[in-house]
């Protein structure tokens, strides 16, 4: 792994001193390589923050043919991804500190957390299965198995995009601080609604106190904002968290006018905060 001297880290950067690593094994590498290569992630490769190496299983595919599948025991439709070329993959790949991850429907919901956690590793390897499934076999070859959502696609590959483009905006240096800090999920809320010019847009204005100048009015709009958003659209979320002071009493605040005014549904999007004050709204 290439070490970066402290002289040309990046400011954010220079408490991690190492790159990071990612390995993916797929049988349709170039499934990964644009979006791997466009946009943000193309940057930050650039940058030299991650490097990002496609491996075709295929070439630790069995016999003449590569075979990397097979019909599953027991008979039933589709076939099985056979465990050696996989066990071949992640013993040419594998070294000291690598973590292991097999993308898979039953895996481990994949969050924000996770993907926080992931971006402090060193080195990732992904392998993306097809066909109907993974001999179970397999799973013992894996630090971790992911899920992207209770949905199934038709291989791994967008599944590791997904998981690949969450980890490596958050290393340092990738993307301004701030936009991790805030966004969605990082606190365990959905971030607040956020406006740009026009000051009208279709006769809908934006909230006074965003162009009032006034800061800590500002930061308390955005904390009410997105408690009332994760109230009404993701409930879960606000189980699974603990709050602050002031945080406590601005739920409380919603849930009390949320009761006495019942008219206001889930999804909409509206915003904390008088209507009367939204200029030209
Ligand atoms: N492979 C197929 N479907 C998947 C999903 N939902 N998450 C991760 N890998 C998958």
């Amino acid at each position: 792994m290439r070490r970066r001297s402290a002289g040309t880290v990046p400011r954010q950067a220079r408490t991690r001193l190492i790159d990071m690593r990612i390995d993916i094994v797929s049988l349709f590498p170039g499934m990964l390589e644009t979006p791997l290569s466009e946009s943000i992630p193309g940057r930050i490769r650039e940058q030299g923050l991650v490097e990002i190496h496609l491996h075709d299983l295929r070439q630790w595919g069995l016999g003449r043919h590569r075979s990397v599948d097979d019909a599953p025991y027991g008979g039933g439709a589709g076939m099985v991804m056979r465990p050696e070329p996989v066990a071949a993959a992640l013993d040419a790949l594998w070294r000291p500190g690598a973590t292991r991850i097999l993308l898979d429907p039953t895996g481990e919901p994949f969050r924000q957390a996770r993907a926080a956690d992931l971006a402090r590793r060193d080195h990732l390897i992904l392998v993306c299965p097809r066909y109907e499934g993974v001999d179970e076999r397999i799973r013992d070859l894996v630090d971790l198995e992911l899920s992207i959502g209770d949905y199934v696609l038709t291989g791994g590959e967008l599944a590791a995009l997904v998981v690949v483009d969450a980890v490596i905006r958050l290393l340092p240096g990738a993307i301004d601080g701030a936009s991790t800090t805030e966004e969605s999920f990082a606190e365990g809320l959905l971030e607040y609604p956020q406006f740009t010019r026009p000051a009208v847009f279709r006769g809908e204005g934006v909230p006074e106190v965003l162009v009032s100048g006034n800061h800590a009015a500002v930061r308390r709009w955005r904390l009410a904002a997105s408690l009332r958003r994760t109230l009404e659209r993701r409930p879960d979320l606000l189980e699974e968290r603990t709050f602050s002071p002031e945080e406590r009493r601005l739920l409380d605040e919603l849930k009390a006018s949320s009761n006495d005014t019942s008219e206001t549904s889930p999804g909409t999007t509206e915003t904390p905060g008088n209507p009367s004050e939204t200029p030209g709204g």
